[in-house]
């Protein structure tokens, strides 16, 4: 489906492209009755995104304490003329979870003649207006955006003569388990096809102070970030979330090499939500979100498993982040 409504205005002349796939209130509203009656409660991570959620996201990437953002974007850019020699020519970029689209331009500046850009993200107004930035900076390049859950099925438009290289940074792979990051980059593996290529960016293993302090930070934007999905339950679904009844909560851990994302009741409170009642005793927990931390053989058997075989791997100097890029086994 066309959408250009939702498109800015371009400098250019020529707007991008939207497909709107976005998933609809109606399924954030039976996600979180099923996370809200099971034990421990969960609300769904995917729903953190809305327009407020990406702004604050947009925040988190300038924090001192989050490193992720600065690390990968220093491997992108000491590494761009090699990434783009490996791809090749006229690739179609697909990015998975484009967010504001601000690390694809340091490949985009370095790529041999690109023919498309597909950002592709669950945020769509957000997406709308990062996909129409990029058209008007590369007025000549083909923007196609598609605003959906890339977990969901849909096809990807025809690729051009090039290879199709999926984009995947942030290490919004370790949002998933294990588990499931694994058949999600099955997916991909088919999704993407034959002969594609995939750029991951894998945050690694490393001290529980590091970790903690880039998902706590000292001027909270991590914890409005988490409380949002609560008042966006209130705003969209007409729930009655007390956001003043609980605490953001980060803790590693080590065993798993998980950053446990929590909201913690800081009282008894309750909650209607579609004319259910659900009670939170002092000291619940309501799950948020999972980062899975890796390390550099611990991803690579992953993703083998899930059917990509390793091209390179590169490290920043200090070993905080590491950016995989991986090719379709034939
Ligand atoms: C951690 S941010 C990373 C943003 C950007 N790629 C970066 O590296 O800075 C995750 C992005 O993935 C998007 N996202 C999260 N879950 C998604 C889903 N199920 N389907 C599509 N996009 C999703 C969010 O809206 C957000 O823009």
């Amino acid at each position: 489906m066309y959408d250009a409504d939702h498109a800015r205005p371009a400098q250019s002349g020529r707007r991008a492209i939207l497909h709107d796939m976005e998933p609809t209130a109606d399924d954030f509203l039976g996600a979180a009755l099923k996370g809200l009656s099971s034990t421990p409660k969960a609300l769904p991570h995917r729903f953190l995104y809305d327009a407020e959620g990406s702004a604050l996201f947009d925040r988190i990437t300038r924090l001192p304490e989050y490193y992720p953002t600065r690390t990968e974007i220093g491997i992108l850019r000491d590494n761009a003329a090699d990434i783009a020699a490996r791809v090749g020519p006229n690739v179609q970029l697909v990015e998975l979870g484009s967010g504001s689209s601000v690390k694809v331009r340091i490949l985009l500046d370095a790529l041999d003649n690109p023919y498309a850009y597909v950002p592709i993200d669950i945020s769509r107004d957000h997406l709308a207006g990062a996909a129409q930035a990029i058209q008007d900076a590369y007025p000549d390049l083909r923007v196609e955006a598609i605003a959906a859950d890339f977990a969901q099925p849909f096809d990807l438009p025809p690729r051009g003569a090039g290879k199709r290289v999926g984009f995947y940074p942030g290490s919004s792979i370790g949002n998933f388990t294990p588990a499931e990051a694994e058949s999600f980059l099955k997916l991909w593996a088919g999704r993407l096809g034959a002969g594609a290529m995939m750029l991951i960016g894998v945050d690694l293993q490393k001290d529980a102070s590091i970790l903690e302090a880039a998902y706590d930070d000292a001027q909270k934007v991590t914890a409005a970030f988490s409380l949002n999905l609560l008042a966006r339950a209130n705003r969209e679904l007409g729930a009655d979330f007390d956001l003043k009844a609980f605490r953001h909560e980060a803790r590693y851990r080590a065993d798993e090499g998980r950053v446990e994302i929590s909201l913690v009741a800081l009282k008894d409170t309750e909650v209607t939500l579609d004319g259910r009642r659900f009670t939170f005793e002092e000291g619940e927990r309501l799950h948020v979100e999972d980062s899975w931390k890796y390390t550099l053989p611990g991803f690579r058997a992953l993703a083998d498993r899930a059917g990509w075989e390793a091209e390179t791997v590169w490290i920043d100097p200090d070993g905080l982040f590491s950016v995989h890029m991986m090719r379709v086994r034939p």
